[in-house]
């Protein structure tokens, strides 16, 4: 009953072909990458690409989550799976993305998309095998990208055969692997997270007779992390990926692993406690590996999260993201400027992870009431589009779709401090589906190419997918795909491919520090510091045209090369009053590097 236990298979499973690791291509070919998708482009990474051996890697990478079961179907059942996420690793080389992060692949009865885990070393039949996952590994390390993936700390599914035999035998082995009470009046401070389907952090056991905790679903019991033995199978369940050669782990709801009466039960010592054990495991027998914290808390609760360097190497910034939006409404960076000043500083190994949308509902916990109502207001006026305390929509409809405002808030997001963690289907800007039940409306199949009813996704019969693809304009498979982005120069996907490029040329973006500049309330501005190189980047949060007015002193002279813009070229810093005019949602990263790149000094 040990999951660590489970040996993995190293033979192929029936079904599954392994595909040999490819060693990176000479030059830069454009491939189909399979014949269900004629005209999906991939140029191959150059020579060399491979991992690098760099302890800080995450500091400098972008990351992608990958919602495996839509991204694409090998197999014809409907279903996205592992060897098809393979067949797409070098679209995921072409866009320039360093490391995906795959959300949970486990055994699991798919109550809550994966996050109810059956069997923590198990891989559910759909999605493929083990052999299949350490493919996955090989081929996306032959390609310079590393793989996270998702791990359940706090819960595991009410079908784990730990709570069977917990509910079964109170005495037995499993009796304490879970947080069992006789009434259900334990805890009161503890807020309920579903709140839309959930009335209590407890439910009543039949078989046991007797309530178990849960801070999610009631068909995910939380384990009782008092028991040593449950620290023990969790660390044994990890070092079984990490042998398999995972890059890390995004640790998923961290907050809430220890409760404690008279508590809100999140972020006790107890918790940072089991998480520092976690890491000194991977820092001792793993070290490189890298562990992401979703803890949806404050800034100077999450900061916590960091130690002294000794728990997480990186942690989402909730706070910040439901701010961008905000700023984008309300055309003022306000929002932004006072949260990114009340973030402290991280110790010298930590990055923060930065996002826009991923997997679950925008989340609204980390504003006020007042901000929560206006942002439901602004982005959710119709009640389907929300979900618990947040919006169950993608970027592009909560954008209006309009492109300006997509490229700007990636050009945000790429910049400020932080590695940016990007959602599949966002880079074409994909659309959702509010009419579909919990968070599947944001996990819709990826969509390929116009050919329906499979968009490139599945081969399959289109009544086997379990979430629709879309085919109403404008964010249907013929209105939105992969294939034609590509082949269009101007598109949202070229664009971001190339300013992906520009990111990864100037670590400055990774590694330097971050200073606001002063501006109008319009303007987000702000520059990243390293050394000699100095990029100021200015965003108009506004529909009209915008004079961004900034001081430059120590730059007279000096004309800034354009990284990146919506603009072509940059006026001369002549005094240190600097003025530049950006369109209405544009923006602009001016470089000046020592000695200059691209910018040059003018006689
Ligand atoms: C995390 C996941 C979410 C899941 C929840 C419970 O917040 O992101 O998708 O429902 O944990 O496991």
């Amino acid at each position: 009953m040990t999951d660590a236990t489970h040996p993995a298979s190293t033979e192929p499973e029936p079904g599954v072909i392994p595909q040999p690791a490819s060693a990176p291509s000479a030059s830069p070919v454009h491939a189909p990458l399979s014949p269900a998708s004629p005209t999906i482009q991939a140029t191959l990474p150059a020579p060399g690409r491979g991992l690098n051996d760099d302890p800080l890697w995450y500091k400098k990478a972008v990351f992608y989550e990958v919602w495996v079961r839509s991204f694409r179907d090998s197999t014809g059942t409907g279903t996205g799976d592992l060897n098809g996420l393979i067949s797409r690793l070098d679209y995921l080389a072409w866009l320039g993305v360093d490391c995906i992060w795959i959300p949970p692949f486990f055994p699991s009865p798919e109550r809550d998309g994966g996050y109810d885990v059956e069997l923590f070393t198990g891989i559910q039949v759909q999605l493929g095998t083990h052999q299949g996952m350490k493919t996955l590994l090989d081929e996306a390390h032959a390609r310079g990208i590393r793989v996270i993936s998702d791990f359940v700390v706090n819960h595991t599914s009410a079908d784990h055969p730990w709570f069977i035999a917990s509910r079964e035998d109170p005495d037995g082995e499993y009796g304490d692997y879970y947080v069992w009470r006789d009434d259900d009046t334990g805890y009161p401070d503890a807020r309920i997270i579903f709140i839309d389907t959930e009335e209590s952090n407890w439910t009543f056991d039949p078989v046991r007779k007797q309530f178990y905790w849960h801070r999610f679903y009631s068909h995910q019991p939380d384990l009782n992390y008092e028991n040593p033995k449950v620290v023990e199978e969790i660390l044994d369940a990890l070092r079984f990926w990490l042998d398999l050669g995972v890059d890390g782990f995004r640790l998923d709801a961290v907050p809430y692993l220890i409760e404690d009466e008279g508590t809100n039960c999140e972020n006790l010592p107890g918790t940072h406690d089991i998480l520092k054990r976690i890491r000194a495991m991977v820092d001792e027998e793993y070290p490189g590996r890298m562990l992401l914290a979703e803890a949806n808390q404050w800034p100077n609760e999450v900061v916590e999260y960091f130690g002294d360097g000794d728990e997480f190497h990186m942690a989402f910034h909730f706070p910040v993201m439901p701010r961008m939006f905000m700023a984008l409404k309300q055309g003022s960076s306000k929002a932004i400027r006072e949260i990114l000043a009340d973030t402290p500083e991280l110790p010298e190994n930590c990055q923060w992870a930065t996002f826009l949308r991923n997997h679950d509902e925008l989340t609204l916990e980390m504003v006020t009431e007042e901000e929560r109502q206006y942002l439901w207001n602004e982005y959710a006026p119709v009640p389907k589009m929300r979900l618990n305390l947040g919006i169950r929509r993608r970027l592009a409809p909560l954008l209006d779709n309009d492109e300006r405002q997509i490229r700007l808030m990636h050009a945000m997001l790429l910049a400020l401090p932080g590695s940016p963690v990007l959602y599949y289907g966002d880079e074409i800007g994909m659309g959702d589906n509010i009419w579909l039940p919990d968070r599947d409306g944001v996990r819709t199949p990826m969509q390929w190419t116009s050919e329906l009813p499979g968009a490139g996704f599945s081969e399959a019969n289109s009544y086997l997918f379990p979430k629709p693809i879309p085919c109403v304009p404008p964010f249907g498979a013929q209105d939105v795909n992969v294939a034609d982005q590509q082949a269009n120069p101007d598109s949202l996907l070229n664009w971001l491919r190339e300013i992906l490029a520009q990111r990864r040329k100037h670590e400055v973006f990774g590694l330097g520090d971050f200073q606001q500049i002063d501006c109008d309330d319009s303007i987000l501005a702000f520059s990243r510091n390293q050394g000699s190189t100095h990029v100021f980047c200015l965003n108009n949060l506004t529909a009209w045209p915008q004079l961004a007015e900034v001081k430059m002193a120590g730059f007279e002279g000096r004309v800034p090369a354009v990284l990146s813009g919506s603009i072509g070229e940059a006026p001369e810093v002549i005094t240190e009053d600097y003025r530049i005019e950006l369109p209405p949602y544009g923006y602009v990263w001016l470089l000046f590097s020592d000695p200059p790149a691209n910018d040059s000094a003018r006689n």
